[in-house]
């Protein structure tokens, strides 16, 4: 078995998977502790969907993605868009329409337009925006806000997984005891789940609180909810439930739904209306779209039945994995499908890491520096028998014990 250093070899990895900027993305840079051989080294595996214990779905190389979506042209000829119009978005916007019980639905090519064009129109005139201060609109999008659209951005509940009603009416009375200028609240943003607390969900009943107390303002909701399928899979919560509470709902279309890109907003259809502009003004208007609502379409159609087999299945693999000596899975308050991953001193989490990699196919992320894994839980487990997966665990586990 031929070794690379690591950087190389890391870089091969990611490259190969197409992830090559994915650490970025990672809340504990998931790809730090692997060592890595240049390829998976057992040839059974090595052409199989990876289990990936990382990140947001199947990972797919583009190679997977062509045949998902001749698959689904087989079964159904995929009918084009022109410019975001018609054909297969159209099917997709009318399917999250119904979903969210809004209006209407309009596909957007990422989701941080999304959200910007949602607060922007949301706001009007006014010029205040309220949102959580670990959010992705407030700490991922460029400023995109105060920059392009004019609005300012409040953050909210620093150092808390979520904010509170009280956290909110709090600075909504301090900001109007201390500005001279009424310049206007318009919006309050919700993320759900929430990215920086590890996926976890923000509880109905403070969506609740906030929704009532807001509608008693006439402040408007916008919720982020990129990776709402994975709250409403662990909560029992609708996704009708959850947009009942907003305004406008951002969804992600390669979150879990696997696209290659991609986003939908949903809201009335006087705001959606005007959202193609507005999509034109940004220079964010694509030709074709197809390949992404195609494949988006296809598995929100079976997200329900997907994650009730994938929840069943992870709750199987996590109480064998438990029993095996030196290993501590433990969920997370409100928590969804990430865990903490803590492996006993004698266990090295890299040699695990390769091992599982160059023999299964198992991808685990690194240690953060309190040496623990986000293990997180996703629909390539569905994609081979879960004895398996249990038994990769236990030969790597053995084999990385010092
Ligand atoms: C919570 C949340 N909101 C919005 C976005 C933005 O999505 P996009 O990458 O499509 O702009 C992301 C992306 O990571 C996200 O995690």
């Amino acid at each position: 078995m031929k070794k690379v250093p690591f950087e190389n070899n890391r870089r091969s990895f990611l490259k190969k998977c197409g992830l090559s900027t994915i650490p970025l993305l990672l809340p504990a840079s998931a790809m730090n502790a692997m060592t890595l051989t240049e390829s998976n080294s057992n040839k059974l595996y090595s052409n199989k969907t990876p289990v990936n214990f990382i990140f947001d779905g199947l990972a797919m190389s583009p190679n997977d993605y062509l045949i998902k979506l001749q698959e689904i042209n087989k079964t159904k000829a995929i009918e084009t868009d022109f410019y975001g119009k018609g054909g297969v978005v159209k099917l997709l916007e009318e399917k999250f329409a119904m979903l969210t019980g809004k209006e209407k639905a309009i596909y957007l090519p990422s989701g941080t337009m999304a959200n910007q064009l949602a607060v922007k129109l949301l706001n009007g005139n006014k010029t205040k925006v309220i949102v959580p201060e670990n959010a992705h609109i407030f700490r991922d999008e460029a400023d995109a806000a105060q920059s392009v659209h004019n609005k300012r951005l409040i953050p909210v509940g620093k150092g808390k997984a979520f904010f509170n009603l009280m956290d909110l009416e709090n600075t909504i009375d301090y900001l109007n005891k201390n500005e001279v200028f009424k310049s206007g609240l318009g919006t309050i943003v919700i993320e759900n789940p929430v990215r920086r607390a590890d996926g976890s969900i923000v509880p109905l009943e403070t969506i609740k609180e906030i929704a009532a107390y807001c509608k008693q303002k006439d402040y408007k909701m916008h919720l982020d909810g990129a990776r709402i399928h994975i709250a409403s899979a662990y909560s029992k919560v609708s996704l009708l439930e959850y947009a009942s509470y907003f305004d406008t709902v951002y969804i992600s279309l390669y979150k879990y739904l696997h696209a290659a890109g991609g986003a939908i907003l949903c809201g009335e259809a006087k705001l959606i209306d005007q959202i193609s502009h507005q999509i034109k003004i940004l220079g964010g208007t694509v030709f074709q779209n197809w390949h992404n609502a195609a494949v988006a379409l296809h598995y929100l159609e079976k997200i329900d039945e997907i994650w009730e087999k994938t929840i069943s299945a992870s709750i199987k693999l996590m109480d064998s994995l438990k029993q095996i000596s030196g290993v501590n899975l433990e969920s997370l308050t409100n928590g969804t499908n990430i865990y903490n991953l803590q492996l006993s001193e004698n266990i090295n989490s890299k040699k695990l890491a390769a091992y599982l990699y160059n023999e299964y196919n198992i991808w685990m992320g690194g240690a953060n520096g309190a040496g623990v894994v986000k293990f997180t839980i996703n629909e390539s487990i569905l994609t081979r028998d879960i004895e398996e997966i249990i038994k990769a665990w236990e030969h790597g586990i053995k084999k990385a014990r010092d």
